[in-house]
């Protein structure tokens, strides 16, 4: 069976699109695919992190798979730094990472800012660590938001290179999965910024956990522009607020975005706005409400960490004893 394997980062708020542009496709790809599902804390150590912070937003990610309808029972949920594989395979792979493959990659340029010189060497490595997380399974798919798409190709050429190297068909090339209507959510208050957990204005985003009234007074608050909802698709695309806002609506509705368009073409953004609200509440109230039930139980969530966590080690064990013979790495 095809494997997948895919994560999220246990830091701030787990917003809308991390749940349609990926949690959620998981749901649905969860019992066609031998699944792992990592909450990725090593990633997280790429920027400061709080530790008594950081524990707490691991148990919530884990929550959040849970109560979005990942089965812990069929899928192997875990975290990152339980499995010390993760870290193992990075370095291996780092020494066949070309720096020039690195200085490609634009969310390190968007995250470094200004201050490149102080940024933090994990920072810059963070895709070969991504490389390592998905092959150190031997994934062959990863489903994932559209922003995901350059680390991945960086994945395929990392394990590219090592198959080259040393002259094997190792590691199997993994195939991003970025699909639905909602692969790149963007903030609420600006249409050219996708939304992110790090956003400063909480009005930008719609965390998982928000309730109804929260999530009606940011949808409302959402910027539009004055006009009423575009005609067309032609319209939409050259109307990035609207469009963010019906691609949601789209997702959320299971209709296609042309669909969503047709529905609501001519009207007036308050009576959409409206219908978004009470349709968002309506899905991440049920979800927000589950992870709320399991937060309550840390005993449940860890009990479930320390499981997959058992399991996915019983993956990678064996493949890093493979990766270190074909390296010449002695094991005595
Ligand atoms: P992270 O934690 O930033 O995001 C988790 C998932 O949510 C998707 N996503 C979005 N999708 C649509 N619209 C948005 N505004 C949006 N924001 C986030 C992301 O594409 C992602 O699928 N590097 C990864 C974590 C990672 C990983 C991996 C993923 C580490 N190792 C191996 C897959 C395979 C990240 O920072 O995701």
């Amino acid at each position: 069976m095809n494997r997948i394997f895919s994560g999220v980062q246990p830091t701030g708020n787990l917003h809308l699109g991390n749940y349609l542009g990926a949690i959620r496709n998981w749901v649905t790809l969860q019992h066609d695919y031998d699944c792992i599902f990592c909450i990725v804390d090593l990633h997280a150590l790429t920027l400061p992190q709080d530790p008594v912070q950081l524990k707490a937003q691991t148990r919530e990610v884990t929550a959040a798979y849970i109560a979005a309808g990942i089965d812990p029972e069929h899928c192997v949920i875990f975290n990152q730094s339980s499995v010390p594989g993760h870290a193992e395979l990075a370095w291996l792979l780092s020494c066949l990472t070309p720096l020039g493959w690195l200085n490609r990659m634009t969310q390190f340029k968007e995250k470094a800012g200004k201050q490149r010189e102080d940024a933090g060497l994990g920072l810059y490595a963070y895709p070969v660590l991504m490389a390592a997380d998905i092959i150190l399974y031997k994934a062959t798919h990863v489903p994932v938001g559209e922003d995901q798409k350059q680390h991945l190709e960086l994945a395929r050429d990392i394990a590219g290179a090592f198959n080259r190297r040393y002259g094997v068909e190792f590691f199997p090339l993994p195939e991003p999965m970025i699909f639905g209507t909602a692969t790149r959510v963007m903030s609420l208050r600006d249409g050219a910024k996708k939304m992110s957990k790090s956003d400063a204005s909480d009005y930008s985003r719609i965390n998982m956990t928000d309730d109804a009234e929260a999530i009606a007074l940011k949808i409302r608050k959402a910027k539009t522009d004055p006009l009423p909802l575009p005609a067309d698709e032609k319209e939409a695309e050259a109307r990035p607020e609207a469009d963010n806002l019906l691609g949601i609506y789209a997702a959320l509705a299971n209709l296609t975005r042309q669909e969503a368009i047709a529905k609501f073409a001519g009207q007036s953004f308050s009576g959409f706005k409206t219908e978004l609200a009470d349709l968002s509440a309506e899905v991440l109230g049920k979800i927000g409400g589950e992870m709320r039930r399991l937060l309550a139980e840390p005993g449940y969530i860890d009990g479930i960490l320390k499981r997959g966590s058992e399991r996915a080690n019983a993956i990678a064990k064996p493949h890093m004893n493979e990766v270190f013979d074909i390296m010449g790495l002695l094991r005595p």
